[in-house]
Order: C-alpha cells, then structure tokens, then sequence
C-alpha cells in the first residue's frame, strides 16, 4: 500500500555546509497514491515510429509506458517516485526554480481580479503569517524547499546521472552551497554562464544578462557527449586561408613528429626525413597522398603538409560561456507566453550532451514544458511536474502537438524511412497524474486548522508528526481523505516508540472511522500505562458538535442554439472550499467574493462533446491575475454534428467542473 508509505532518505554528503533558520533534515518523506488524470496517445502510428531499443524492462509496472507527467507539489511527487520504482532509474535532471523571494513557490492561491491581492495558502502557513513575515523569512523556507527537493533529486539519480540546475545571480551563491552540500562538493562538473540576454538597461549598477548553470554528477562516471561549437568568423578567416578551386577552405598542417620516433625515419617523394621523423607511417602517408590530402612545397627542401577541410571539423570544444542561444521573445514560434519559458536550444544543448536517446530526463518544475518537449524530440524518455495547474494544461497542451506531429510524419512512409533509429521517439504518449490529490490535500491543511479551532487545541508547528496539544494530550489529525484505520494508529504508535522519553497520551482526530479501530485500540491499551491513545471522530463526537464536509463547486451555465451557433453564458459559479477557505482565514482579512468570476482560472469549451474526451474549441485562460474570463462565448457547432456542447471549469484551487448542454433527443 502505498498510501502514506514512509520512504527513506540518504544523507547529506556534508561538507560545505550552509546554515539557516530552521534548517533541518530530511530523514524520510511520506509517499502518497497518484490518481491518473488524462492519457494522451497520439494518433495511430506505423510500426517502426518509436524507437526499438529502448530499454522498458525498468520502468515500474504501475505506470504506462510513454511520458509521465505530474500535477501537484514536487515533493510529494518526487516522493511518490521514489516509493514507485524509480529510485535510481533517472538519467538527467534539468531544473530551474521559481528564484524570487516571495514568489510561487509555497503552495498559494490567488483570486483573480482586482481583489487579486486576496491569497489562500495551502501550506501550513496562515495568511497572517503570509503577511507578517519578511524577506528573511522567505529566504529561509526557500533555502529548506530546495534542500528538499535536492536530497530527494539525488536518491532518483542514477548511478551516471547528472543534475543541472539553472539560476540567476539572486540565488546561484546560495544554490551552489546547497549542492555541494547534498551531491557533494566532488561532484560539481561545471559552472555555465548562459548569456539570455544582450541589453537591459533595468539595472542601478550593471545590468544582469545572464543566468547560471550549475551541472553536478552523481558518482565520478557520468554520462557525457562532447559538445562542439562552429567556429567563429574570425578564427576561420586568419586560419583556413587556403581554398581548393571548389570553395572548401582549408589550413595546411604540419605533418613533422613531435617527438622522435626512430620508425617514421624515411624520406617522401624526394622530402629527406625530418629530424624527429614524420607523424604516419609510410602505409598512411601513401594513403593520404592517394586521397589527394598532402600539399606539396615546389622546394623540396621544405616540407609536405597535411590539408586539414574546414568542413570536416566539428568546431571547437564548447566552452562554459554560451552566448550564441536566444531568449524566447515575444515574436519566437516557440513561444507560449509563459514568463519563465526557457528556449528549447538551451535544454537541446544539455539534453544532448548529458543523456543518450531512451534516457529518462526528469524536471520536477517544468513550466511550460520546455525539457519535456526537447527530451521528447531527441527521443528521451520525461517526467515533469509542476504544482501549477496553468502550467500542467501548456505542458500538456505542447507536448500533444508535438506527439501529434511526430506520428504523422512517421505514417507519411518516406520519412519514416529517412528518419535514423537516433531521432525517433521513445514513445508516443503521456499520462497526466495528479499526486496526493491537491484538492484533498489542501482541505486537510484547512481541516487540521479548522479541527484544531473546533477541538480549543493548541497548535504545534515545530512538531513534524503532531499537530498541537489538546490539554495535557499530543494531538494527531487524521488525513481527512480518508476514515481513520488501524493503519493511521500504527503509525502513531510507531511515532511513540521513537521518542521513549514520552510521557503523554495521544489524541486522535478523525473524520470517520473504520470498525477494526476499536479492537486495536483495545488491545492497545490495555498494556500501557503511558502513551494511550484515544480516537476522537469529529462527525459523530456529540462533544465536538459538526464540521464542515466537502462539497463540490457547481455552475450555472446557459446554452442558447441560434443555428448553428452556440452562445454559453455562465451566470454563476460556487466553490464551496474557497468560500469555506476564506472564512477559515477571517479576522485576517475579510475578503468578499463579489464577482464569481474570482473564483475561476480557466473555462474551455468543447463545441461537440462525445461523453469521454473534451476536445478543445476554445479556451479561455487570462494571462494575468487580475483579469477575469468572460464568461460569454459564442461558439459555432460542427456542421451535421448532433453532439453536445461542454464547459470545463476550473476554479482556482484547480477542481474541475464539467456542465453539458442538454439537447432534446441529441
Ligand atoms: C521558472 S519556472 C520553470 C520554467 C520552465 N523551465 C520553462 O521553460 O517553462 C518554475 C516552475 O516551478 C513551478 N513550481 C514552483 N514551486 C513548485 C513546487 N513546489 N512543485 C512543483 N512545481 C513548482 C512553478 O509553478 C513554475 O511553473
């Protein structure tokens, strides 16, 4: 069972170290089921579109084969990955973190509109605390978020595995710290300064155009492809000065031994032998002269010399400072107007040279899904993730074009036989999964905060097992997902052995409770003097009174046919959580929800709905917070189509709704 399974987390390398408020380590993470939301397979291709040789035998059963890609907080993602069979198996990891003090990376929910400054925190951070706290704050909880995720990173890796991590001179000090700390400070390969921009003029000092990449190994032996760059107009000018007649440009080299070697001693078609001896050995030399690759000096007192093509050079080694790849600008194709979307050369680059086709590349902030898409072109395997639900929809969104256009040019014939094993895919298709269900999970950070008020509990935040005291009682909240089993009591039990110096009795809250409890809880106590535990279930518990259920959003939604044109008017639309959410956090703020439009992310319209997958006609997403949707749409139905027209909307804590148009007889 893989709900709540504790999973085991190595250590720290050590050495240097970087201290900060609260730092702490992570011993063990729990793992929780991921439900599967969406799978993507691309239309039927051929036989022979993907790849042949790649490796499957390692992939986890519970998970189809194709990209994997996850929806919610990437600890509890990469938790899950560790729990389910891939510790070890990753053979790249890219990652570039949100880097500003106070940005996304605590969960947090945002009203759309201008009361756009109204924020429900999914963590355990109330929104007082939100506001009280400071920068310094913010620093401390983002250095242990990415220590985190660092230590976690590393039990994925596999044993020639690499990990890049892209940052900006905000964080790079501090993240480099960070790394040598949990990879080790042997492991660092490399440092590259990425040039993404070439003027700003921002900046009070001098302005900031580049990023940097810090690049560590696993162990000593990682992978590896060199990489090359052309080489730059300058060099080839003052060194390929010669041209054969045809327009390849050459440069003569010399063909003399460096070193003396007694069995190169011979004389050339009338060239005596140089003092240390030539480079080939007559075989190789009369090779060469036969391919027309020596140039030869009228004066035979000087020397032949090897004609080296500029065409056959792969150009220099490439170096740590990258200045030949563009930021994606508003006129880019591949742009898809996300803030943070990082060019696909960039990740091409590393891509290539850290990973081989079949490889698994992983990203755990994957945004716009730019690693994902590069990984799936070059024929890797991906998993990405990301707790933002707008970033999921453009990962998903980028990655089914891609997928759909790969299989179309396998099953038009000729390319697929063009197109080399090295460039075909791995697969062609993903899953979309949702790990410790984001809704559920931010109602139990509300519930145990509710339970906490209803029970006059005292709350506990430096306890990592019990939430607070309830009188002289530790007081352990039961995930309100689920009714509380014998399983939830042995895992209190086993807390209570770790700390014999425990005096205390346990109170547990539940909501719901399965029969075999009060057997183990009999037994249970009936040999302890100290440590008992009691069950406490919120529903039934006369004493407690009620508590809130959940309940799910609803909308009101017109459909009005006038030919074949649809007009879809939302007159309203309810989230009970956020209303119950915002009450929760009264007294703070007193938020009004005057528009319901607040509530709402997105709305996508399907224009003829089948019953199972919502194709996409028009979607309605506005970039920035403080817009709203519209609310109106006019949509016009496929001609002869007898389907349904259907809503999707998505409300800011990322449930969905799905309304269908009722035709009569349809
Ligand atoms: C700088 S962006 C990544 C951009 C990406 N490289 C691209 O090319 O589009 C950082 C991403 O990390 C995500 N993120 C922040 N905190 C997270 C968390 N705890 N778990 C998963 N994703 C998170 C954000 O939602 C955001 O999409």
């Amino acid at each position: 069972m893989t709900d709540g399974t504790r999973v085991p987390i190595a250590k720290a390398k050590g050495r240097p170290m970087l201290q900060w408020v609260g730092k702490r380590p992570l011993r063990e993470v729990r793992s929780f089921p991921a439900q599967p939301v969406e799978r993507f397979g691309g239309p039927a291709a051929p036989e022979g579109a993907v790849a042949a040789d790649v490796d499957w035998s390692g992939w986890p059963d519970r998970f189809d084969r194709g990209g994997l890609l996850f929806h919610g907080d990437n600890k509890e993602v990469l938790a899950h990955l560790l729990a389910n069979g891939f510790r070890g198996k990753v053979d790249l990891v890219y990652i570039d973190p949100p880097f500003d003090s106070g940005a996304d990376y605590v969960r947090k929910v945002q009203l759309r509109g201008a009361s756009g400054s109204v924020r429900l925190d999914g963590e355990s951070h109330t929104l007082g605390e939100q506001i009280q706290y400071t920068d310094i704050w913010a620093n401390d909880t983002y250095l242990q978020f990415m220590y985190e995720r660092l230590l976690l990173i590393k039990e994925l890796m596999a044993p020639t595995a690499t990990v890049w991590l892209h940052c900006d001179w905000n964080r790079s000090h501090y993240l480099r710290l960070l790394l040598d700390e949990v990879m080790g400070a042997d492991a660092k390969r490399n440092e590259v300064v990425w040039q993404r921009t070439s003027a700003r003029s921002d900046a009070s000092t001098l302005s900031q155009i580049h990023d940097t990449l810090f690049f560590y190994s696993k162990t000593g032996v990682f992978e590896w492809n060199p990489l090359f760059e052309a080489h730059g107009a300058e060099y080839v000018a003052e060194k390929y000065t010669h041209d054969d007649g045809d327009g390849r440009r050459y440069q003569l080299v010399d063909m003399t031994s460096p070193n003396p070697r007694p069995n190169m001693m011979y004389e050339w078609l009338g060239h005596a032998s140089p003092a240390k001896g030539w480079r080939y050995s007559i075989a190789t030399m009369q090779r060469l002269h036969d391919a027309g690759r020596i140039w030869y000096p009228k004066d035979k007192t000087k020397r032949p010399r090897l004609k080296h093509y500029l065409d056959e050079v792969e150009g220099r080694p490439l170096q740590s400072v990258w200045t030949d790849i563009f930021p994606v600008n508003s006129q880019a194709d591949e742009r898809l107007g996300f803030p943070t979307q990082k060019p696909e050369a960039l990740l091409d680059r590393i891509i290539r040279a850290s990973s081989n086709p079949g490889d698994i590349v992983l990203d755990c902030f994957i945004g716009s899904g730019t690693t994902a898409a590069v990984a799936q072109t070059l024929g890797r395997r991906w998993i990405g993730a990301d707790i933002n639900k707008g970033a999921i929809q453009t990962t998903e969104k980028r990655l089914a074009a891609i997928i759909e256009d790969q299989a179309r040019a396998a099953s038009s014939e000729q390319l697929a036989m063009e197109s080399s094993e090295a460039t075909r895919p791995a697969q062609l298709g993903f899953s979309v999964l949702r790990v410790n269900d984001y809704d559920l999970q931010i109602q139990h950070n509300e519930a145990v905060n509710l339970a906490v008020e209803h029970l006059g509990a005292d709350r506990t935040k430096t306890d990592a097992f019990f939430q607070g005291t309830l009188g002289r009682e530790l007081l352990y909240i039961v995930g309100f997902n689920h009714p509380c089993s014998p399983l939830d009591l042995q895992a209190v039990a086993h807390e209570l052995e770790q700390r014999p110096d425990e005096q205390r009795d346990v109170v547990v809250v539940a909501l719901g409770r399965e029969l075999a409890c009060e057997p183990w809880l009999a037994d249970y106590n009936r040999v302890r003097p100290i440590n008992k535990i009691r069950l406490v279930e919120l529903r039934t518990d006369p004493k407690y009174g009620k508590f809130f259920e959940h309940r799910p959003a609803s909308a009101r939604v017109r459909f009005e046919a006038d030919g074949d044109v649809v007009r879809v008017v939302i007159d309203d639309f309810i989230s009970p959580s956020i209303v119950e959410r915002l009450s929760a956090q009264e007294g703070v703020l007193t938020p009004q929800i005057t528009d319901w439009r607040a509530m709402v992310d997105s709305v996508f319209i399907d224009a003829a709905y089948d019953g199972e997958v919502f194709t996409v006609a028009e979607a309605d997403i506005p970039e920035r917070r403080q817009d709203l949707v519209s609310g109106t749409y006019d949509v016009a139905r496929p001609a002869g189509s007898d389907r349904p027209v259907a809503v999707r909307i998505t409300d800011m804590l990322g449930e969905e709704i799905l309304v269908v148009e009722e035709r009569g007889g349809a």
